[in-house]
């Protein structure tokens, strides 16, 4: 089998903001406790952080996580979870029925992330509270002068403000399962008047506004373009939420899940037009892909946990090989969508359907999701070339032509990196890419993740499915060709 791509430096499609490279910490089953806190552990710094964690998420490169919620946020007293440990309350978590502690909080979490290099995107909580507890969130986290909240992160040990830029305006408001779930209208209205609020304080901030929990809820489309009319001015960024899972055990149809995503952002993506339109506005409103995953291993072995747990076992999805060329794909449609889409966040990080796992009495370690989400963070920084793809296609349930490659160009000043997956399952792909006024001589790395059995699992104990080299290409002046195994997610990078 055979494909072409076609690239060249004046089809860019945009200059890539590396938040889509984000992720997620809810307090929510293992993420927190046991996952990047325990102070118990054997590798715990001198502040209960997991070592063994926190250089596994360096590695991920990782540039925000979003925090506290998640479902978790709607029942959030955020100032339950600052100042003195002792005095923090014990709190009944609603939306995953479990105790919260409140030993980690935003104090604790902010250390936490300048120890990965990371940065906090921070969603208020807009389900049982609304204007002023976020109003004040905010003044206690971004504002210098000498206010009561400002003093009160002073008091607590924090005399330069947190300086938090992304803010989410609530979580999944549409979902019939949030605490404090809303109409569009109702939810279009206190966002509108909370975004107002919050830019009052501090007009840098960015402002991502709650689209459907996912493309399927039966208010899709009317959801958006309701919230987006009230909100339209205050805010910058409109979320989409999406979970992908082989729910029916059908590999080509599972493989083909980025197409889903790829109509789902171009959708969304007109929707803001729309309203832009209606407006008569010169504001462009781009999207935060805010939560983006497989989920579905972890369904059954949920229902059987008890409620009212600290840190439960809860979304502790083992991810297989098919699911690392899935999430390969779905990387891939991000990028593809660089120009609109500024922020994703990969659901979760630790724990909780994670790349990043972690032993209560062990060593943290790599799932296979790990290793493609490993490589676009890393290498996929600088302009997204437009993917001109010459492919032959198969056909699913859900889609009429599904090509057999899913690919992607990323250039920068340093390199040009190639990432694709091979969708066939029998045939190997003789992969070329032409690149006319691209100046390439010298190949720096063909990795390859492929030969595996579909099912097959990383655990504690061995990494079986990670990426090796392969030396199946060719490079010529004008030219590369590689040899892309069936069923496999590759990287090539050259310069
Ligand atoms: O990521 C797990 C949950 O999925 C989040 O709490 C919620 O926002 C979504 O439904």
């Amino acid at each position: 089998m055979k494909s072409e791509l076609k690239i060249s430096k004046k089809l860019i499609v945009s200059e890539i903001d590396c938040r889509i490279y984000g992720s997620f910490i809810e307090h929510l089953g293992r993420a927190v406790y046991t996952g990047i806190y325990q102070p118990d552990h054997i590798s715990a710094d001198e502040d209960g952080f997991r070592q063994d964690v926190i250089d596994l998420v360096k590695e991920l490169q990782v540039p925000i996580v979003r925090y506290p919620g998640g479902n978790f946020v709607s029942g959030f007293n955020w100032e339950d979870s600052v100042g003195k440990r002792e005095l923090r309350p014990k709190r009944l978590d609603l939306a995953w029925r479990s105790i919260e502690t409140n030993e980690i909080g935003l104090q604790e979490f902010f250390k936490w992330t300048k120890k990965v290099n990371t940065e906090i995107n921070m969603a208020v909580n807009l389900g049982t509270r609304g204007i002023n507890a976020a109003r004040n969130l905010v003044e206690y986290c971004n504002f210098e002068g000498d206010s009561y909240w400002a003093n009160l992160r002073k008091s607590h040990g924090q005399e330069a403000p947190y300086a938090i830029k992304t803010w989410c305006l609530g979580n999944e408001m549409d979902g019939p399962w949030q605490i404090g779930a809303k109409t569009s209208e109702e939810y279009g209205r206190i966002a509108a008047e909370t975004a107002k609020a919050m830019k009052l304080i501090d007009d840098s901030i960015e402002l991502v506004v709650c689209g459907s929990s996912n493309s399927q809820m039966p208010t899709f489309g009317e959801w958006e373009l309701t919230v987006l009319d009230h909100t339209y001015d205050y805010v910058d960024y409109l979320s989409l939420h999406q979970y992908y899972g082989n729910h029916s055990n059908d590999l080509p149809e599972y493989l083909a899940s980025s197409l889903d995503m790829d109509q789902f952002i171009t959708g969304v993506v007109a929707m803001c037009d729309a309203i832009k339109a209606k407006k008569h506005s010169k504001k462009q409103i781009n999207l935060s892909f805010d939560e983006w995953n497989i989920w579905y291993h972890s369904n059954e072995a949920d229902q059987a946990e008890k409620p009212w747990q600290i840190a439960p076992h809860l979304l502790e999805d083992q991810y297989n090989f098919e699911d690392a060329l899935v999430l390969g794909c779905l990387l891939i449609t991000l990028l593809k969508h660089a120009d609109r889409v500024k922020i994703a966040c990969l659901a979760q990080l630790v724990n909780v359907i994670a790349p990043i796992m972690t032993d209560e009495q062990g060593k943290a370690w790599r799932q296979t999701i790990y290793f493609p989400f490993a490589q676009v963070a890393t290498y996929g920084r600088g302009q997204v070339l437009k993917s001109v793809v010459d492919s032959d296609f198969y056909r699913t349930k859900s889609f009429d032509e599904v090509p057999y490659i899913e690919t992607i160009a990323v250039l920068n000043e340093a390199e040009l990196v190639i990432f694709a997956v091979n969708r066939s399952s029998d045939e190997a792909m003789d992969f070329s890419i032409a690149f006319d006024d691209i100046s390439v001589s010298e190949m720096i790395e063909f990795s390859q993740m492929s030969g595996f059995d579909i099912k097959a699992v990383n655990t504690l104990d061995e990494t079986l499915i990670q990426p090796s080299a392969s030396t199946k290409i060719n490079l010529s002046e004008k030219s590369l060709q590689a040899t892309l195994a069936p069923l496999s997610w590759n990287m090539i990078r050259c310069q």
